[in-house]
């Protein structure tokens, strides 16, 4: 057994060595760090693409494992109750503060990333992120683990965390945690920025709903599915940490069983006709600022090759920046981070520039330097003090605005 594991860290040297080699942005801080860890994430791709194609696992199956590593216990501290338990079924990790507060306190409902494949609260960049939000803030925190692709598809993941928000809006659960109904945020990364943004979108504009979310975090968000072509995913097709070819198997899988959409969606040729009439919602050509655009040149997705019967290619919850304008109008403050080195670049740009049009108060952080998931690096070993910026930059944002 010994001489096994001796063979695989071997062999993951090896892997490791020939996927460091990749270059990556000359205006990235911690070079090493970030070369190291990007070679960590395609060297653990690499083997999980093998894997499958043997036929011992699934590739989804093996990243999984891989970050289950990296899980959490609900530990509390001298500050911070932290305790795992669920809302309508779904599972969250709540932060109650144990200071004594006069007054009711303030939420944030946390959706985590991961691709809708992966990932969970328990993840250590997550944990810490959420209890420093409870006890710097003095707020709660929920945390929601929605259910996950390929054993869920879409919209799984929105229905999970929609009956969680609906849930905690509750006068009854609002007293319960001494929460106050008028300041309550909604914050998520990357597929849980979508969520974030989509279920935002939901509560305001129902009219059925009490109580309405004040300010909404969103952070390098996916917002489209329609168009894989935006300037974003051109030049990061190999970009750090995600590439396009890997976001695109993933989003398949979430999407449907068919096989053959990913392979439609790399050609941006799988929306279906009736389809036309979105793309004015994701035209980068007019709602990128020209600094992104630059030389790039706009091609108008092939429509109609392919005939998807997938409502989720046109849903709105699948992909917010396909609200209309009078949807968009009643979004509050709304905080963006968006990367440089991202394919979700463009996604979240788009809805900076559709949020603007309309009024709504945006605050827009854009890092030059900055790549997918930095956010997601901000415990030991694996820190980069680009996330850790970023941190406490949302904290403090939160701090003077929720
Ligand atoms: C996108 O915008 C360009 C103008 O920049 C226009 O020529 C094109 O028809 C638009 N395409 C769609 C699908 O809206
Ligand atoms: C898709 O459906 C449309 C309308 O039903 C039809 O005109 C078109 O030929 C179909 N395309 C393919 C590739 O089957």
């Amino acid at each position: 057994m010994t001489g096994f594991k001796a063979l695989c860290l071997g062999l993951f040297c090896v892997l490791f060595a020939i996927h460091i080699h990749v270059p990556i942005p000359s205006n990235i801080e911690e070079r090493w760090k970030v070369m190291a860890l990007d070679g960590i994430a395609r060297t653990c791709s690499f083997v999980g693409r093998c894997l499958e194609h043997i036929g011992i696992m699934k590739y989804e199956e093996f990243i999984s494992m891989i970050f289950r590593l990296d899980y959490t216990q609900p530990l509390s501290d001298e500050h911070v109750t932290v305790m795992d338990t669920a809302f309508v079924d779904v599972p969250v990790r709540l932060y109650l503060p144990k200071r004594k507060s006069e007054t009711p306190r303030r939420a944030v409902i946390y959706l985590h990333g991961g691709a809708y494949c992966f990932g969970s609260f328990k993840h250590s960049g997550f944990d810490l992120l959420n209890r420093e939000t409870a006890n710097k803030l003095d707020a709660v925190v929920v945390a929601v683990d929605y259910r996950l692709a390929p054993q869920h598809l879409s919209p799984a993941p929105f229905e999970d965390s929609i009956a969680v928000v609906k849930f905690f809006l509750q006068d009854k659960v609002l007293t319960k945690y001494g929460v106050d109904p008028t300041r309550i945020c909604v914050s998520g990364d990357s597929a849980g920025g979508r969520l974030a943004a989509a279920v935002t979108q939901q509560v305001q504009n129902d009219l059925e709903m009490k109580h309405k979310i004040k300010i909404q975090a969103l952070f390098y968000p996916s917002l489209q599915i329609i168009d894989s072509y935006l300037p974003s995913l051109r030049e990061n097709e190999n970009g750090i940490i995600v590439t396009r070819d890997i976001a695109i198997k993933l989003l398949g899988l979430y999407l449907s069983e068919d096989k053959t959409l990913p392979e439609a969606m790399r050609k941006n040729q799988h929306m279906p006709l009736e389809s036309r009439h979105l793309f004015k919602y994701v035209n980068w050509s007019i709602l990128l600022p020209k600094k992104y655009r630059k030389d790039h040149v706009y091609n108008e997705p092939i429509l109609g090759r392919t005939n998807f019967s997938l409502p989720a290619l046109m849903d709105v919850r699948e992909s917010p920046l396909l609200a209309s304008d009078s949807q968009l109008q009643n979004l509050p403050l709304t905080y963006i981070v968006t990367c440089q080195h991202d394919i979700l670049r463009d996604d979240g740009l788009m809805y900076v520039s559709r949020l603007q049009n309309v009024g709504v108060q945006v605050v827009h952080e854009h890092i030059e330097n900055g790549f997918h998931g930095v956010l997601s690096y901000i415990t030991p070993p694996t820190y980069l003090h680009l996330g850790l910026r970023i941190k406490d930059m949302y904290i403090s944002w939160l701090d003077n605005n929720l």
